[in-house]
């Protein structure tokens, strides 16, 4: 079988120097927001270019505390419309909801299968304050089109780059090309801790400065509650195994673009549609989505051929049973790529062998 991602030997790389870290850490005898964090904290927010980041419990409140944080700036008020794509992971929606903001679709482009850019505009009302744009699969969205739009009605923008670490244009990169953005280190992210983490990166300092309090029950003294905050901070564990992986991250960015690439020009079957993309490294391939009007039978055909996929994602957030308010909405094009997308294996340890199989099992596909 050919795993959808073996986690177990991807972070077998890193066995001796993690064990090595685990028993500094045990020695150390400090386990909440210690000198881990805060290293990471800094190496990540250099790795982005970026001037400062947060470490905070998972990626859904990395979004979420961003929405607070704003809120008590006055920037957002409850009730605001934030702009998200319709095609995303339900997380996006959900730091949005919990925040008492409204979540308002922008329908997704066929091709890139991220935000439609074009359809950015028409969705903007008097109450909209903020889009959220999400650089999904790992493929950085139209940064220069979206600023544009954000500067004429004034809107803050928010990255949710829970899926792009290392995502890199000419002239931007993920992290960096916004108000603040949101990264989550779930195991299976292209840098992923052993457990939930996540960060935010900006390089505004009176956000971040905001934000370090909101983590910590809203204190920046101990026990001095200046704000009615949360606890959702990064773990010193995982920070410490994320800063062994953090250069490494762009070598396996690298050999996923690779393999995207290979598998782009030996997929030859016309029921098989490849996903377009940019080769300049700002598309890290979290995922290698492919789309197909036989997407459920390809996806058994892959599986008797002992080749494991996923469908990311078979229902949009829009028809999810959590939001019946929005049950009705129509999205024509995110509510295709939930009948037609299939995730291929796309791990940085993926052999050529393995993947000229994988391609000669897709050339053989038939409805
Ligand atoms: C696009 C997107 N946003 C947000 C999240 C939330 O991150 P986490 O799972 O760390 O809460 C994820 C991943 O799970 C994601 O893929």
């Amino acid at each position: 079988m050919i795993p959808f991602l073996d986690l177990k030997a991807l972070n077998a790389r890193y066995d001796k120097a993690f064990k090595e870290k685990f028993a500094d850490f045990l020695a150390s005898g400090w386990y909440i927001l210690g000198k881990e964090v805060a290293s990471f904290e800094q190496e990540f927010a250099h790795f982005c270019q970026a001037k400062y980041a947060v470490g905070v419990a998972n990626g859904l409140d990395a979004i979420r505390l961003l929405f607070e944080a704003y809120k008590m700036q006055g920037k957002l008020q409850v009730g605001d419309e934030v702009l998200v794509p319709a095609n995303t992971y339900i997380a996006s929606v959900l730091a949005i909801s919990q925040a008492g903001l409204k979540p308002v679709f922008v329908d997704a482009n066929l091709a890139t299968m991220n935000i439609d850019v074009s359809a950015i505009e028409v969705a903007i009302t008097p109450k909209t304050k903020a889009i959220l744009v999400v650089h999904l699969y790992g493929q950085l969205v139209a940064m220069d089109t979206v600023q544009a739009i954000a500067q004429q009605y004034n809107l803050l923008v928010i990255e949710d780059a829970a899926q792009a670490h290392g995502a890199k244009s000419n002239d931007y990169q993920a992290g960096s090309c916004a108000d603040a953005a949101a990264f989550s280190f779930y195991p299976t992210k292209n840098l992923g801790a052993l457990a939930d983490g996540g960060i935010i990166t900006s390089n505004d300092k009176g956000l971040v400065t905001l934000l370090k309090a909101l983590r910590n029950y809203g204190q920046e003294e101990k026990y001095i509650a200046k704000y009615q905050g949360f606890n959702s901070r990064l773990d010193e564990v995982q920070a410490a195994l994320l800063r062994i992986k953090l250069p490494y991250l762009n070598a396996d960015n690298a050999k996923r673009l690779a393999l995207a690439k290979r598998y782009s020009k030996g997929i030859t079957n016309t029921l098989i549609t490849t996903p377009t993309f940019a080769t300049d490294g700002s598309h890290i391939f979290h995922q290698y989505v492919v789309r197909s009007k036989h997407r459920d039978a390809l996806q058994d055909y892959l599986l008797k051929n002992d080749i494991q996929t996923i469908v990311h994602y078979p229902v949009p957030p829009h028809k999810q049973i959590a939001y019946p308010t929005y049950n009705a909405l129509h999205f024509p094009v995110a509510e295709q790529l939930a009948q037609e997308v299939l995730s291929l294996p796309i791990s940085p340890l993926l052999t050529e062998e393995e993947q000229n199989y994988i391609i000669a099992v897709l050339n053989n596909f038939k409805n």
